[in-house]
């Protein structure tokens, strides 16, 4: 049962808190030493490059802290159903200008379409390319809603071009009122809509009774207000308290960008903290200063080149003299910071779970029969948990 899951997870979720909810970059050693004194020494015991094969392992991490935290780790995903498999390609000329990744994305979306409705509305839908590949499907007729007019013109063009039965309605959801284009003759669908987005056709969903649902959330974090508030009646029990910081957790997962990928990374990181330990040895105040976006090519050049960009970009002397010291503290940071990033990142499935499943309960409770499923694999998009709901009869 979703619930039982979900309880589950809460009480382990709240039982370690400490090792999640506070913000490393605040803390030079990890807040949590004094209470986890073995998990503490085994993480400093760590050499770096096992540090560093931990951190780019999701499943070798978990081996690794389970004799630690073994509830945490015991936590199963066998609430997960099965998807449908994908089984019908798109017709070529349809998917010209969709990138390889959201194709994929869209025929396993669209393959989780339930033979009715035979109308659907489609959430957020930028170019409207997911309400299309539904029309290939047991889809009749789309109607995709969308903030960005030109996209909204785009999706219309395309729509035209392939005869499709797809019209765009060019609104913003959290402003105007789109409650007559959520109702009970029509099915609701949206990938990837951000934090509020989704939410607030979750909210609709269950206020205009629409029959079925299918939502991929992203962006947890987006949302109006500071704190989470739970969407079903069993989270508002919890006393499960969610910053926005917390609630970018699930999205911090490392993404495989190859070995050139992970350097730069790791580069971008070092120095990014070394300038601001130059910044604060120069002024003999401890205040972590920010950068702004820089091209990437910059950190192809030297240390220093990169702390005289910044230092200009500052408005602040450049003093080669720190360079050496600055950079060592940057590496001591970098060190520690991702000494506590393992273990913080233990919490990032957990927690996404307990996100979904909130989405799902609060469905539930208002008589949706849920499943929620992993639609495709985690490297096509690491966004890959699908909700699907019917209205119960
Ligand atoms: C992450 S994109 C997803 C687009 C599409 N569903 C996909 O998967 O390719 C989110 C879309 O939501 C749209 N959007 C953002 N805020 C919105 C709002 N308040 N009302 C309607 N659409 C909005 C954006 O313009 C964007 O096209």
């Amino acid at each position: 049962m979703l619930s039982n899951h979900f309880e589950r997870l809460s009480a382990v979720l709240k039982r370690y808190c400490a090792l999640w909810q506070y913000v490393p970059f605040a803390h030079s050693t990890p807040p949590w030493l004094h209470t986890y004194r073995e998990l503490g020494d085994a993480l400093f015991a760590l050499p770096p490059a096992s540090l560093n094969l931990l951190l780019n392992n999701d499943d070798q991490a978990e081996n690794w802290i389970a004799p630690f935290l073994p509830d945490l780790v015991a936590l199963q995903d066998d609430w997960l159903s099965t998807p449908a498999p994908v089984t019908n390609a798109l017709p070529f000329w349809l998917t010209n200008g969709i990138k390889g990744r959201k194709l994929s994305q869209i025929t396993a979306f669209t393959a989780q379409l339930p033979s009715s409705p035979n109308h659907w509305l489609e959430w957020c839908a930028g170019k409207g390319h997911l309400g299309r590949a539904a029309l290939f499907g047991p889809v009749h007729q789309v109607s995709s809603i969308e903030w960005q007019q030109s996209l909204c013109e785009s999706g219309q063009r395309l729509a035209e071009r392939h005869h499709c039965q797809q019209n765009f309605i060019h609104a913003d959801v959290l402003q105007d009122d789109v409650s007559n284009y959520v109702h009970q003759q029509c099915g609701v669908m949206a990938l990837h809509a951000c934090g509020q987005l989704h939410m607030q056709l979750l909210f609709m969903a269950k206020q205009q009774k629409v029959p079925a649902v299918l939502v991929c959330p992203c962006c947890y974090h987006l949302i109006r207000d500071e704190q989470y508030t739970g969407m079903s009646q069993l989270a508002q029990q919890q006393q499960l308290t969610l910053s926005k910081l917390d609630l970018k957790l699930p999205l911090q997962q490392i993404v495989t960008t190859g070995a050139r990928g992970q350097r730069l990374r790791d580069t971008e990181l070092l120095w990014r903290l070394s300038f601001s330990h130059y910044v604060s040895l120069l002024t003999e105040k401890q205040v972590y200063t920010p950068l702004p976006n820089f091209a990437k090519s910059l950190l192809t050049h030297s240390y220093e080149d990169f702390c005289r960009w910044a230092c200009a970009e500052k408005s602040i002397p450049f003093d080669a003299s720190l360079l050496l010291d600055s950079l060592a503290l940057g590496e001591t940071q970098r060190q520690g910071l991702a000494r506590m990033e393992l273990v913080r990142q233990r919490f990032r499935k957990p927690l996404e779970y307990w996100l979904i499943l909130d989405r799902a309960l609060f469905l539930q409770e208002a008589g949706y029969q849920v499943d929620v499923m992993r639609f495709c694999d985690f490297s096509i998009t690491p966004r890959n948990l699908l909700i699907k709901a019917h209205l119960a009869n």
